[in-house]
């Protein structure tokens, strides 16, 4: 098959609906348009058939049972949901003397869906613990241990992260987190449908995941929250009609939650084959680059990563700067969500990355329909807008020369 320019290798940011999931969802938008809390016809009966259909699909992936799935507009949401719901629900209140109304953990490179509500929480009286993942971007139990303490309430750690890939120890985490009572959140919105993702095994009490990360529709998601050892209460964040046993209220996006749970059942009937397939050709891109650029380097472990995330930094030369000689190719410098700004990535930054490299990478996402002849394009010419950037660099030319950059004297006159 002929190569169809430009590449979309940003499958992190978003993917594209899969024709399946768009089959799925179609009916729902006209002929079965109704409301699935209607009970009083048969409109609103085949709307909440579809829901309930869906919440089986979606459950099943992650080993839940259909009535510990909470459905949202997407991660952010169930994101914020989960950690709110639960520092409002378990917490103390507010005092007049500022004692502290309970500790929650996270990490320093969970996405902003994570980091905002936790730093809101921090405002509003929580302390709040925030980890550097290791030199490899992996979050071990250990770190978690360490932060444990009395009053612990919550540990929000997300299984993968979406900027370099990276997988975390989420089932010993969840092992520690049992032992001690707390409560464990995770956002595995880049995991779900991509590597096994089993709430029991992995002894989690929240867990999120979101459509359009998984070939499904964009403003759909979900919240699992446990309803057995322990059960899990929530304070809602949105008020209104009680739907979703009164923790998010909202008529349900029912076209959405359809193509969510076509999508989660595709995900999982396809998962083996998909991993095999996307792992060798995620590797073919890291060694296509790496064996040719001397100075790139991968971020985060080689080995424990999503099979279709790679994220590489090229030093002495500006991501932004890379992106603009491969127009053909989408891929993005730093996490989509944050690429509007020119700040370097606070996620490689975490992992002890100086702002020059930090500055200088790329994350390439690979898809269900990535082929070998789009990875041998895209390393092609990440290798030639390297090589012609290096090129016109007068730092690469110092280097090259055997000077110690962090010696240099940078003298303004
Ligand atoms: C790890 C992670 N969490 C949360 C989100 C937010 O998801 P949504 O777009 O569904 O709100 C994203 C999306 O980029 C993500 O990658």
């Amino acid at each position: 098959m002929a190569l169809e320019l430009p590449i979309y290798m940003d499958n992190n940011a978003t993917t594209p609906v899969d024709p399946r999931v768009l089959d799925a969802m179609l009916p729902y938008f006209q002929g079965k348009f109704g409301n699935a809390a209607s009970r009083s016809h048969s409109f609103g009966w085949a709307a909440e058939d579809a829901v309930a259909k869906a919440r089986k699909q979606v459950s099943s992936l992650i080993g839940a049972s259909p009535k510990e799935i909470i459905w949202t507009s997407g991660s952010t949401e169930a994101c914020n949901l989960a950690i709110k719901g639960v520092a409002e629900m378990y917490g103390k209140p507010r005092t007049d003397d500022g004692a502290c109304r309970g500790h929650i953990i996270t990490t320093a490179y969970e996405h902003k869906a994570v980091l905002d509500p936790c730093k809101r929480l921090q405002r509003e009286g929580f302390d709040v613990s925030w980890i550097d993942p290791q030199e490899n971007g992996i979050i071990t139990a250990e770190q978690v241990a360490e932060q444990i303490r009395e009053d612990t309430i919550l540990v929000t750690v997300m299984w993968a992260n979406n900027e370099i890939g990276t997988i975390n120890e989420i089932e010993k985490i969840g092992k520690l987190c049992k032992e001690k009572g707390i409560l464990f959140f995770t956002d595995a919105t880049q995991a779900v449908g991509k590597i096994t993702v089993n709430v029991e095994e992995a002894g989690v009490d929240l867990l999120c995941g979101s459509a359009h990360k998984i070939y499904g529709p964009k403003g759909a998601g979900f919240l699992y929250v446990r309803r057995r050892k322990p059960r899990v209460r929530l304070s809602p964040i949105i008020d209104g009609g009680g739907h979703e046993r009164g923790m998010r209220s909202g008529t349900l996006n029912v076209p959405g939650i359809v193509g969510l749970g076509e999508a989660c059942e595709i995900a999982g009937k396809e998962m083996v084959e998909e991993t095999k397939k996307l792992s060798a050709l995620r590797d073919k891109l890291i060694d296509g680059i790496v064996s040719q650029l001397d100075m790139a380097v991968l971020n985060g472990d080689k080995e424990k990563r999503l099979p279709q995330t790679a994220n590489i930094s090229f030093p002495y030369v500006e991501g932004e700067s890379l992106m603009m000689a491969m127009k053909d190719i989408a891929v993005s410098s730093g996490s989509a969500c944050t690429s509007a700004s020119l700040e370097p990535s606070y996620v490689l930054k975490s992992l002890g990355l100086g702002d020059e490299l930090a500055h200088s990478s790329i994350r390439f996402g690979l898809s269900r329909w990535s082929t070998e002849e789009e990875v041998d394009y895209v390393v092609d010419k990440v290798v030639k807008a390297v090589e012609h950037l290096l090129a016109m660099s007068p730092l690469y030319d110092m280097v090259k020369e055997g000077i110690d950059l962090s010696t240099v004297e940078w003298g303004s006159h």
